[in-house]
């Protein structure tokens, strides 16, 4: 799997990024579930994860702590693990106390990345750019990020951490086929602040698969992110799309069905389609993804043995998606 550069000058990590956000690690099948699906992503080359302090109350650092322990030990190195905290405070104190938590719930003695979780207008920013410079010279991150921030945030504290020295590499955001708030402007500013994207919910909770486009499960995550496209709810996340007057939830089933079509015409699943796709912008470093079993990573990876697309593939694919589709 062919590594992309992270930020303008920072480290190489894989194109897909292990997401374990709502990984349930209970001791038992689940965390043995968990284990399995750590293990075939770092054999097949997905050796970026992600994860946060509070991610299942720190249970899912622990987890992973474990795995890292007994199961990875010696390939610490080769892995590019990335944590955030903070989610709308980025005081000192929280920053620093839960990168303090991450680092005794992982066990180890830093990680690669420590995003700030979401903004915080509260706080000067001065302060997270602060307290982050002091964890970055204590060695218990080599680089930053923030996620969640708006472009004109973006654009505000990313001078701030420059003039302090700080690696400022990574904007984690959401980005996907049915939400692309981040092509008002944020993709384009990056990487003249030296920054990458590492977008999250490529598949849209689920729904950007070949599953969701045969109608989502009732009760899976996929089938709630499609009754927030149809409700016109948020779902705290920023900038859900403007669909067309009318019968949403046949619109977008429709779409996913075309898209699932064209998928199938490269010889791929409407996931792996989807993953290729945002990982088609060069700002884009690698994509989060949310796998929940051994088959998903196989799926996921072999995304990468089709990533480009041709002209014609991008004209049938922009004919499905309206320009600016889902944008504020
Ligand atoms: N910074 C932030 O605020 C933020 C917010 C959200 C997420 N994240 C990060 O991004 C990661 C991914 O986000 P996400 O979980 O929201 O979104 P996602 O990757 O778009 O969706 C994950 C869901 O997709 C389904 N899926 C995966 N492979 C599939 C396949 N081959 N076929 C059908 N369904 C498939 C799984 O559902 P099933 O489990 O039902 O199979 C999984 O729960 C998280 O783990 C987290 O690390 C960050």
């Amino acid at each position: 799997m062919t590594q992309r550069r992270c930020g303008q000058t920072g480290p190489l990590i894989s194109p897909l990024t292990l997401g374990l956000m709502v990984r349930d690690c209970k001791p038992g099948e689940a965390f043995d579930s968990v284990r399995r699906t750590v293990l075939r992503a770092v054999e097949l080359g997905i050796t970026s994860i992600d994860m946060a302090t509070g991610y299942g109350g720190g249970a899912v650092e622990q987890a992973f702590g474990d795995i890292l322990a007994n199961d990875l030990n010696g390939k610490r190195d080769s892995l590019f693990i990335a944590t955030k905290a903070g989610w709308a405070d980025g005081s000192r104190k929280t920053l620093t106390e839960s990168l303090e938590r991450s680092l005794k719930q992982l066990r180890v003695g830093h990680v690669d990345l420590y995003y700030h979780h979401a903004p915080d207008e509260k706080t000067p920013f001065d302060e997270t750019v602060a307290a982050m410079e002091s964890l970055v010279r204590h060695g218990m991150t080599r680089y930053v990020g923030v996620s969640n921030y708006s472009l004109e945030q973006t654009v505000r504290i990313a001078p701030l951490f420059q003039q302090a020295g700080v690696p400022l590499i990574a904007h984690q955001c959401n980005y996907n086929m049915l939400n692309r708030w981040v092509e008002d402007g944020l993709l384009a500013a990056l990487p003249g602040l030296g920054m990458s994207a590492c977008v999250f919910s490529a598949l849209n909770q689920g729904l950007l698969s070949d599953a969701g486009a045969n109608g989502p499960r009732a009760g899976s995550r996929a089938a709630k992110s499609l009754d927030a496209i149809v409700n016109g709810v948020p779902t705290g996340e920023p900038a859900y799309g403007r669909y067309p007057a009318g019968d949403v939830r046949t619109h977008v089933l429709t779409m996913l069905r075309e898209l699932s079509r064209i998928a199938k015409d490269r010889g791929q699943s409407l996931e792996q389609l989807a993953l290729a796709w945002v990982l088609r912008h060069d700002a884009v470093a690698t994509a989060l993804v949310g796998l929940s079993s051994v088959e998903q990573v196989e799926a996921a990876a072999a995304t990468m043995a089709h990533p480009d697309f041709t002209d014609e593939e991008r004209l049938r694919i922009n004919a499905v998606l309206p320009p600016r589709f889902g944008m504020r």
